[in-house]
């Protein structure tokens, strides 16, 4: 046996105490504090690994020359968009989570991955929250052919581990690893040091056996993934999958990649029969927007490197509470309250007695400021009854005092517009140094204060 030590966990963040202490010095969370009996060396050595990928090689210094080049030997799942998110394929012997809220749609998508794999290509998926039965149903639903996937519902993470030594598949999934445990851990499956004991030492079989191994996690709270920050560092890759599980679609994200960019996302939309590509997601977007309503705008943000546009919708009404209601949906509302004092102040709108409602169209969350114009338009629009130029799509940042600032990667935006079809583009002037030329029928529009943009567009 193994000697054990105890210690209190807090199960936010992962900080370890040798007392219980009510609040969390580390993250400020009360009363997280759990008691929790680990193996005393175990963990030390499991992460002593991390990151190295020793595959069973003596370790000496080899040339740099020498190495052989891992971008060819990537798996590639025949999912364009999953793919791309992981920065071209899967890598072998890495170890990637897969986080996100509870019926995303994680265990759709790996299941999917499965499929997308080459004929002859063994996957073990390891199942800790579903039956076999259950599994079975949902591949039948997104018409798994191939013979190859095998499940073994198991949630002791060393017997997951043997199995994957001994069938030695081209890929492994453990679902999740909220549900996993060693057994030498006393804590319950979940808790802080069972999930990070259990990724430790699936880490230490990836890198050994040079199997890639994906982990689904569940996303808490706070939005950390399986609660420690601890796991991102163990892992090579996180992939987050986002989306409002009210909405068809979902946004893939690399926050972090030790194989590739960090930049790239792929989108889906939620079907019947399982995850679709969106390989246009602006198309997509824009594809139920009423032109000649009041209150919608349309702009153009990045996600990772990739233009997409989207539609913003705003309502104005009048309010029948003393202090009027403001809800905004997909974008920081602190934000859009420094807009509307914006209009107020500089542009003179009277909207202290209207509740406003902001909306971004498909459940997007939009997290960058370059859609303030947009957003001040439609308000003003919608305030207004006065429709915005359909062919027009609005890209700037706005400043307290009414000013429209530079954003970043601007061409990249305006090409995506023009792309869909749009003619006139309001941008920040302070971007038109780096625009190249257009073509003769679109005209690219230059502000550098909120006040043009009103004439130029209503
Ligand atoms: P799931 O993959 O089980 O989510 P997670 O593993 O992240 O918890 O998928 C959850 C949701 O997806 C579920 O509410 C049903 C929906 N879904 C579809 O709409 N179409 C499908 O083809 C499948 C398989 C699931
Ligand atoms: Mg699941």
């Amino acid at each position: 046996m193994p000697k054990t030590k105890t210690q209190f966990v807090c199960q936010s963040c992962g900080y370890i105490s040798p007392r219980w202490i009510g609040k969390c010095s580390e993250c400020g969370e009360w009363n997280s504090f759990i008691e929790e009996t680990t193996a005393s060396t175990s963990g030390d050595r499991a992460l002593g690994a991390r990151g190295i990928a020793t595959n069973g090689v003596a370790t000496h210094p080899v040339r740099l020359s020498e190495i052989a080049s891992l971008e060819e030997s990537r798996i590639a799942t025949g999912i364009r968009e999953f793919d791309r998110a992981l920065g071209g394929g899967i890598m072998p012997g890495s170890i990637v989570l897969v986080g996100g809220d509870p019926g995303i749609g994680k265990s759709t998508l790996m299941m999917q991955v499965v499929r997308g794999l080459l004929p002859g290509s063994n996957t073990l998926y390891v199942s800790g929250e579903e039956s076999p039965r259950q599994l079975k149903n949902r591949a039948e639903r997104l018409g798994l052919a191939n013979d190859n996937l095998y499940i073994l519902s198991e949630t002791n993470v060393e017997t997951a581990i043997e199995a994957i030594r001994s069938m030695s598949p081209d890929l492994a999934i453990i679902d999740s690893i909220q549900t996993m445990y060693r057994p030498v851990i006393e804590s319950a499956p979940g808790s802080v040091s069972q999930v990070r004991e259990a990724t430790a030492l699936l880490m230490q079989a990836a890198k050994t056996t040079g199997i890639p191994v994906f982990v689904i996690g569940h996303v808490t709270k706070e939005g950390a993934i399986a609660g420690p920050k601890v796991l991102e560092h163990i892992v090579d890759t996180v992939l987050q999958f986002e989306g409002e599980r009210t909405h068809a679609y979902r946004i893939l994200r690399a926050s972090k990649n030790r194989y590739g960019s960090t930049n790239e996302i792929g989108v889906f939309s939620m079907t019947s029969h399982g995850l679709e590509e969106v390989p246009n997601p602006s198309e997509v977007f824009l594809s139920e927007r009423r032109k000649e309503s009041s209150g919608s705008a349309v702009t153009a943000i990045l996600e990772g490197t990739r233009p997409i546009l989207v539609e913003i919708q705003a309502l104005v009404t009048n309010s029948s509470y003393s202090s009027p209601q403001r809800t905004v949906t997909g974008y920081d509302a602190r934000r859009v309250a420094m807009l509307v004092a914006v209009l107020e102040k500089r542009l003179g709108t009277r909207l202290g007695h209207s509740d406003i409602f902001i909306n971004i169209a498909g459940g997007l969350f939009i997290d960058e400021p370059a859609a303030d114009l947009a957003i001040a338009m439609s308000i003003l629009s919608n305030h207004l009854e006065l429709p915005i130029d359909p062919a027009a799509c609005l890209i700037g940042e706005i400043g307290l005092g009414g000013e429209v600032r530079a954003v970043p990667q601007a061409e990249l935006r305006v090409a995506e517009a023009i792309k869909l079809g749009f003619q006139h583009i309001v941008l920040p002037q302070a971007n038109m140094k780096s625009m190249p030329n257009v073509a003769e029928k679109i005209t690219l529009r230059p502000v550098a204060h909120l006040e043009e943009v009103r004439s130029l567009v209503l």
